[in-house]
């Protein structure tokens, strides 16, 4: 394994492309290959068997292309499978995200922190245990948004139609008091000027995509698998339309992407 190989980021759907984002911007030289499981978006309603069948297929499928690395770029299939997927594949650095409940802990005035994610992420016991370990003494209101993430997939990132599904999800927490705002899915990050309208502008909306990246690099580099030079080239595939990934990702990313798409043996569920 060198550092021409690839580092598999892999999402339910686009929103992992946030992430990819601070990767990219971080680790300007690292070959990346990332999944969206469009075939299967949404997870946030789904079963944590599902997610956990889907995480591992495309887990095998990383392993298959020799990847260095895997990012789990999506709240919810860290929530459901992250452990099932470091016992499966010992060998493999594996990365997760997470809710920012520990940041947003520390900059809470008010004593309390809203946190906007799927229903799987705030109903896991992972989350519980995050909640529990980083912010005990702060109260957490919770705000599940499935609609975010249907928008996001649908390319609508701004206009009345944006507007209007964030503004009472927004209004809710800021009127329970919250003066911190996570925002806990991967897919929500690209709605960050309807929120911050809706919320106003001194209100903090913490991302993990810069966190993640940084340690995706420590763990690169403890292993000697660090890619120094080369152009990092991004490839984009998906378990669905590759053409509906090519025209969303490129306006995502703000720049032209081809997609292709996961070979059939991936595209299904996979025995755990
Ligand atoms: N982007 C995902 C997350 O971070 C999942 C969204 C979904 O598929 O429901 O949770």
């Amino acid at each position: 394994m060198h550092s021409e190989s690839p580092i598999g980021v892999y999402d339910s759907g686009v929103g992992g492309l946030s992430v990819v984002r601070a990767i990219r911007d971080l680790l300007p030289h690292e070959p990346l290959l990332y999944v969206a499981d469009s075939a299967h978006v949404p997870y946030g309603e789904k079963t944590q068997a599902f997610v956990e069948q889907r995480a591992c297929a495309i887990a095998d499928y990383f392993v298959s292309q020799r990847a260095r690395a895997m990012v789990v770029a999506c709240n919810t299939a860290t929530a459901a499978a992250i452990a099932l997927l470091r016992q499966r594949h010992p060998a493999l650095i594996i990365i997760g995200v997470e809710p920012a409940i520990k940041p947003a802990a520390h900059l809470t005035h008010t004593g309390v922190v809203g946190v906007f994610a799927t229903t799987g992420t705030l109903a896991s016991p992972k989350f519980a245990a995050l909640v529990q370990r980083e912010a005990p003494e702060v109260r957490i209101v919770l705000r599940p948004c499935p609609q975010w993430v249907r928008l996001v997939e649908q390319g609508v990132l701004s206009g009345p139609e944006a507007a209007e599904a964030v503004r009472g999800p927004v209004a809710e927490l800021r009127e329970a008091g919250a003066d911190v705002l996570v925002l806990g899915c991967t897919h929500f990050p690209f709605l960050r000027d309807v929120i911050q309208d809706a919320a106003g502008p001194g209100v903090p909306l913490l991302e993990t995509g810069a966190p993640v990246a940084r340690w995706l690099r420590h763990q690169l580099h403890e292993r000697g698998l660090l890619a120094t030079q080369g152009p990092g080239a991004l490839q984009l595939q998906t378990t669905g339309d590759a053409d509906a990934l090519a025209q969303l990702a490129s306006r995502l990313l703000g720049t032209p992407m081809p997609a292709g798409t996961v070979p059939d043996a991936w595209r299904g569920l996979r025995p755990v």
